[in-house]
Parts: C-alpha cells; structure tokens; sequence
C-alpha cells in the first residue's frame, strides 16, 4: 500500500507526463483522476408529497461524456438536474460530483462545487435588463473579477457561441436562438467542467437546434466537458450520439459522422419511466430494442 503523500507524488507524475493543453480553453486531459466520474447517482430516491418521482436512481457520467437523459414530460428529468446542483436533496441515496459526495452539503458548500458547473436552461434565462456583456460577465462580476480580464473572458465565450457582434445588445434584441447561445455563453464562464442542459433546443427551429447540440458536440469533444442533456427531440439525439468534432488541418473545428464502423464512446442514454431507469445505453442499443414502451417513445407516440 502507498501512503496518500507517496500517492499523490505518484498521480503529480502521471500527470506531468500526460497533461496535455486543450488550445481554447487551456484545460487539462487526460489527468490521472478521470477514473472518478464527474457526477454519480446512486440509489436516488425522491417523493414530492405522496408521488415518488424518482425510485432508486443510479448513475455514472464519466469524465468528458455526455449522458442524455429522455422521458416523458413529468418523469423527473429537470428534477435529476435540480439534484445534481444540489438545489434539491434527495430522501434517501447520494450524489457524487467528481468524487465527493454532496448529498448532505450546505448552501455554502454547494455554491462552491457549482462554481465547476455550468446550467443551460430551457428559455436562456437571461436577465431582461443587463446587456448581453453584463448577462455573460455576471458571476466574474460577482466575485468582483478586474474588468479587462472580465472583458477578455466574455469576448471568448462570445466567440465560442458565434456571437461576438452581439456583445453590446439588450436580450429583447435577439431572436430566441441567440439568446439560448448568450445562455450558453454565461454557462460556460469560468470554464466549468461539468454542464448541465434542460432542454436547450426546446422551441428553436431545427438549424438553431442544430447549432445548440454543435456547441454542446464542441464542449464535449474539444475541452472534455461533462455534461447532462435533457431532451425529448429525438434529432438532438442523433447529432449528439453520432457526430463528433475534430480539428481538421488548419485547425478548424469540423462536425463528422461515425458512420457504420465507429460507436461514439462518449455518449450515453438514459430513459427514465415511473422513477426508474428503463434503458441505459448506446444510442445503437436503443433503437433496436424491443421494449413497446421505449419503441413508442421513440417514435414520437
Ligand atoms: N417542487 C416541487 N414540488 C412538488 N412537485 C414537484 C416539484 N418539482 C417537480 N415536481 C413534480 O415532479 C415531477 C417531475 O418533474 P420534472 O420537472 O422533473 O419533470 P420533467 O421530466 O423535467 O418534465 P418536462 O419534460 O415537462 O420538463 C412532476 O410531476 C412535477 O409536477
Ligand atoms: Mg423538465
């Protein structure tokens, strides 16, 4: 047995030899703790009143995957995101983030492990009366971050969402897919490694949605985000558990399709029935299974 200082000598090595830069965001992979997953449910259980939502919820979102989560309006989605920002605690059950179980933390404590998450909401939920600027800069202003590195921060997220022209707008100036990308944007700030989406592409029109789940594509594949995807658009599934990002040779980032031969390994399903996890997979596994139950789902009945 090592002793825990001889242990982390040991993981400061492994990490100097394999930490590697990710050239937007400056991120480290492939650092020796990825083994621990970034969120974990284990046993969750939950009842608002007499209605259980969730019964006995267990599950792994390993270090740079996405997990979507589908079930039918009502079956504890945004709850289990609610969960895992520790807005909600559950009755019975715990939940890991990255290793440290926060079932039982204080409003403190918890603000300090959300200040390594990201939340995309449904509507964008910006602030109506702060600029685009001020919505995104909004937790570096907070914490009282220097202006100019405020700014720099800001033009960088902008950019990652394709939207440094709107930096000096109000929000009612946009249409409603910039203002789920200025969403993002906030999300992003302070380069969280875990990002959690409720329905982000929920009333866009299907090129909008498409950008949303390229970002979300981007975060995943490019800086090693972890993240839950709420949805129950059946497209978003297809772009997020068949394409990928790389960059291409001049170093621009370009969407690819795995095709027959390649499973996308960094993507997982999950669908939740009556409290319970009905399926968890491979997108692959899920349009050939059988259950009637998961087929009508799947088929939009
Ligand atoms: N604070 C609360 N008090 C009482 N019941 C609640 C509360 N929050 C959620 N619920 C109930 O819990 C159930 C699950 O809600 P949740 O918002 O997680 O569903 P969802 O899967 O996100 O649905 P949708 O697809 O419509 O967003 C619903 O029946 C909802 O009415
Ligand atoms: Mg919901």
């Amino acid at each position: 047995m090592l002793s825990s200082e001889e242990k982390k000598i040991e993981n400061e090595e492994v990490e100097e030899k394999t930490e590697r830069q990710s050239p937007e965001f400056g991120h480290s992979f492939f650092r020796a703790d990825r083994a621990v997953p970034a969120i974990e449910f284990k046993d969750v259980r939950l009842a608002f009143d007499e209605k259980v939502i969730l019964d006995g919820v267990s599950f792994k979102v390993r270090k740079g995957e996405t997990k979507i989560i589908l079930g039918r309006s009502g079956s504890g989605k945004s709850t289990t995101i609610r969960l895992t920002l520790g807005l909600l605690k559950p009755d019975d059950g715990e939940v890991l983030i990255n290793g440290e179980d926060i079932t039982y933390f204080s409003e403190s404590q918890m603000m300090k492990v959300r200040e390594n998450m990201g939340m995309v909401f449904q509507e964008g939920a910006l602030f109506d009366s702060l600029s685009v600027y001020d919505n995104v800069a909004y937790r570096l202003h907070e914490k009282d971050v220097e202006e100019e590195l405020v700014r720099e921060e800001v033009e960088r997220m902008l950019q990652f969402v394709d939207l440094e022209e709107a930096i000096d707008k109000m929000p009612s100036e946009l249409s409603g897919g910039m203002r789920r990308r200025v969403g993002i944007a906030r999300a992003l700030v302070g380069e969280p490694n875990i990002v959690l989406f409720d329905e982000p592409t929920a009333g866009l029109d299907p090129p909008t949605a498409r950008t949303i789940c390229e970002l979300a594509i981007k975060l995943r594949d490019i800086q090693d985000v972890s993240s839950i995807f709420v949805t129950h658009e059946m497209k978003n599934l297809d772009y997020l558990a068949q394409e990928y990002a790389i960059h291409d040779e001049e170093g621009n980032i370009v969407f690819e399709e795995e095709g027959e031969r390649l499973c996308l390994i960094n993507t997982e399903i999950i669908m939740i029935n009556e409290g319970k996890i009905i399926f968890e997979g491979k997108e692959e596994e899920l349009r050939t299974n059988r259950d009637p139950y998961i087929q009508k789902f799947l088929n939009g009945k």
